[in-house]
């Protein structure tokens, strides 16, 4: 699948500004809605959906151990590896590399199906 580099920030100091210390931001991209969190580990993209059951991860929060918790049944996942945490599902949650280049930071996503590829 082809992948695209998109920019979210003039620099990684700025998406740090931004962002306080375990929170986290949305972004809409095209049909994708992701979430850009700050930790003491560094900056982090991931899709901003559950893959319990397709809830806003956004919504939830970062624990001690700088996992986010789902609000609704608080799994929780690795923000480098999306790796659901307590072990009570298989599915994990999608991340994305971020880039720092001299111009901005950027994340890759795989691009959006143009609407003449879907099928029915
Ligand atoms: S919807 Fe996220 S843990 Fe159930």
């Amino acid at each position: 699948m082809k992948k695209s580099w998109h920019k979210l920030f003039e620099s990684e100091a700025a998406a740090k500004a931004q962002i306080p210390i375990n929170d986290l931001v949305t972004f809409r991209l095209g049909f994708k809605k992701i979430c850009v969190v700050h930790t003491e580990a560094g900056l982090f993209a991931l899709e901003d959906a559950c893959p319990h059951k397709m809830i806003a991860l956004s919504k939830g929060k970062i624990n001690e151990k700088g996992q986010i918790v789902c609000f609704w049944h608080q799994y929780s996942f690795d923000l480098q590896t999306g790796k659901e945490m307590t072990g009570k599902i298989i599915r994990n949650a999608k991340v994305y590399p971020l880039k720092t280049r001299e111009d901005g930071l950027y994340v890759q996503l795989p691009d959006d199906k143009p609407k003449d590829e879907f099928s029915f």
